[in-house]
């Protein structure tokens, strides 16, 4: 069947940049505590640099992931069953997807990402690999409203969301996303989504600050991205990566520190920061097994199954969408 055809939903401006990041861009940097979405880390190069984030001995969510899909395959299979269109919320490289998609005998694939150049390519490897299956690629944000393709209408839906992406959300706009996904699946569908747990602060830290400096160039390259989109000249040679753990959020935060005091222009509009000073560039949010099932809840879906992995501490969790009931 093949990649059917690729839907592009971003508004981009004459220039092809996306309206969304400039406009992010600029209320950002205009703030006190200055901060930049996390979605915005996803150019071809910030792709690229997640992907080798993943292979780091320190970063244990995709191997977590990846070996909960490998042994509960046949559990995870017969809690979803078959015959459903998969929707992948920010699939990247649809690393994990294969284990998925082989175990479950899907009827569609639509994989949902904002980085058009890399969903092209991992839509194409996913077609070769399951020849049968009906693959309709999505440019877009997901975590806006997305119209699905026609095509899987009449399908029931299983929204896949690995890699404890959800975690990178404030708890207010996790929510937010789970009840749009809760009404674009519909009734009957199904969500199996990636939770990072809570877990040592070291463990944490490591995963997040590597010693190779993977998660640092991925992180500096939001400047980057910035100066080549944007026509900043922000002198990010003057900027150093932190990852810290925020206990009262249960998060990691990353940001990007002026070394010395520093004064740029994006858009021919000017920013300073002094020495110290912090770019906010993301909330890696982690939760226990309460907490995750309560925003589950509250995103309109019912936990079901929970696949764990204790050590380093990760789950799978698949949830059904919840009948609206506000009562007891
Ligand atoms: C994509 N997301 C779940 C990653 C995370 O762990 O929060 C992004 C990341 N940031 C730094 N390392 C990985």
């Amino acid at each position: 069947m093949g990649v059917v055809r690729q839907l592009r939903q971003v508004d981009a401006d004459a220039q092809g940049v996306d309206m969304a990041f400039r406009a992010d861009v600029h209320a950002g940097l205009g703030q006190a505590q200055k901060a930049i979405p996390a979605r915005w880390f996803y150019d071809a190069t910030g792709s690229a640099l997640f992907e080798d984030i993943t292979a780091l001995p320190e970063y244990y969510p995709t191997r977590s992931e990846t070996d909960l899909l490998t042994r509960h395959a046949a559990a995870i299979a017969a809690a979803i069953g078959p015959g459903r269109a998969v929707v992948e919320l920010g699939s990247g490289s649809a690393a994990k997807t294969p284990l998925l998609l082989g175990a479950i005998a899907p009827a569609a694939y639509v994989p949902v990402d904002i980085s058009g150049a890399f969903l092209r390519d991992s839509a194409a490897a996913l077609s070769a690999r399951f020849p049968g299956l009906p693959v309709y690629p999505v440019e877009a944000d997901f975590t806006q409203r997305v119209a699905l393709p026609r095509e899987i209408g009449p399908l029931a839906k299983l929204g896949f969301f690995p890699g404890s992406t959800i975690g990178n959300m404030v708890a207010r706009s996790a929510i937010d996303l789970l009840r749009n996904w809760r009404t674009a699946l519909g009734d009957g569908a199904l969500m199996l989504i990636g939770i990072d747990r809570i877990k040592d602060i070291a463990t944490l830290i490591a995963a997040y600050a590597d010693p190779a400096g993977v998660t640092a160039a991925f992180n500096l390259n939001l400047l980057e991205r910035i100066n080549r989109e944007l026509g900043g000249t922000i002198p990010v040679e003057n900027f150093v990566h932190r990852a810290l753990w925020n206990d009262v959020h249960a998060r990691i935060e990353m940001h990007l520190v002026a070394a010395c005091d520093i004064e740029f222009a994006v858009d021919g509009r000017r920013y300073r920061m002094a020495k110290g000073e912090t770019i906010h560039s993301e909330n890696s949010h982690k939760y226990g097994p309460r907490d995750a099932n309560l925003l589950l809840r509250a995103g309109g879906w019912t936990p079901v199954a929970t696949w764990d992995d204790a050590n380093p501490g990760f789950a799978l969790i698949l949830a059904e969408a919840a009948a609206f009931r506000s009562a007891p």
